[in-house]
């Protein structure tokens, strides 16, 4: 029913988790792809065999997106490579396992949060921005700690919080130009960025306080994401899509 053909995506953070579960589902649907990933070479070429062997050219690329010039870098060898961009999605981030105090937060790690999943966004964005026409669909990943805010995280919750904001700034931007502007905000997903608070009986733990009763899986994650890319989203801009097992409930 999605039909992607002749589109092409951008995906960041592509190498694993929900980057690589997205990247494999635009490309079942006809897409073109482009993953971004910072370091992970290895991870990032199994990815792109795995596109080209549904019959699609994909390509990856290794830029650390939370510098200016390595965002800029990544969207111009989108275009190099595909021609354009005509789908973005912004999933690039980090969630760091330890729980922290605000009395003890340092500077750095507060700087941090904010580079990795802000200002990627930030320069992402604006470079997509710049060469997307018109039909074109944006998705950045943003989070439940974005809404509700997260306790001994709350560099994660603000720099969250902020993606939610900033989609909804640019929907109504970039809304004249024909592009929409949406966000997938996940709940507990079963990737590497979560792995120690599923160990021992975290994972049990974790899946009895989702009413759906268990832990989303990537896919899970990738097809909103790829709904929100398709053409059956055209009139949907600057929606906040829970994707939570209904585990927290605002939008
Ligand atoms: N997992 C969850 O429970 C959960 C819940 C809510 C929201 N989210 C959000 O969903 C998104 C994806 O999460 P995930 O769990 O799939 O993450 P993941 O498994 O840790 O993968 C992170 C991906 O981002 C890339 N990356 C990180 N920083 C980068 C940078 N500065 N420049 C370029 N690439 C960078 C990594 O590249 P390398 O492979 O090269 O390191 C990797 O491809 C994130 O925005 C996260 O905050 C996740």
């Amino acid at each position: 029913m999605i039909d992607l053909r002749g589109r092409r995506a951008l995906v960041t953070g592509g190498s694993r988790g929900i980057g690589a579960a997205t990247a494999r589902m635009l490309a079942r649907a006809g897409a073109d792809v482009m993953i971004g990933y910072r370091t992970r070479s290895a991870d990032a070429d199994r990815i792109v065999n795995e596109l080209e062997r549904m019959g699609v050219h994909a390509f990856a690329r290794a830029a650390n997106i939370a510098t200016r010039d390595g965002a800029e870098s990544l969207v111009a060898a989108t275009v190099t490579a595909l021609g354009g961009v005509d789908i973005f999605v912004a999933n690039a981030g980090v969630w760091q396992a330890e729980a922290v105090p605000l009395t003890g937060m340092s500077d750095e790690q507060w700087a941090t949060t904010i580079r990795e999943n802000v200002d990627s966004v930030f320069f992402t964005s604006r470079a997509v921005a710049r060469v997307m026409g018109d039909g074109g669909r944006i998705v950045l990943v943003s989070s439940t700690a974005g809404q509700r805010g997260e306790a001994f995280h709350a560099d994660y919750g603000a720099s969250k919080g902020a993606v939610i904001s900033f989609t909804k700034s640019l929907s109504t931007e970039l809304a004249p130009r024909g592009i929409t502007v949406n966000s997938v905000a996940p709940g507990w997903v079963d990737t590497e960025m979560v792995t120690a608070p599923m160990a021992n009986e975290g994972r049990a733990k974790i899946s009895a306080s989702i009413p759906l009763g268990r832990i989303a899986s990537a896919d899970d994650i990738a097809g909103p994401i790829v709904f929100l890319c398709s053409p059956l989203a055209r009139h949907v801009t600057g929606e906040i899509l829970n994707v939570n097992g209904g585990s927290v409930l605002c939008g």
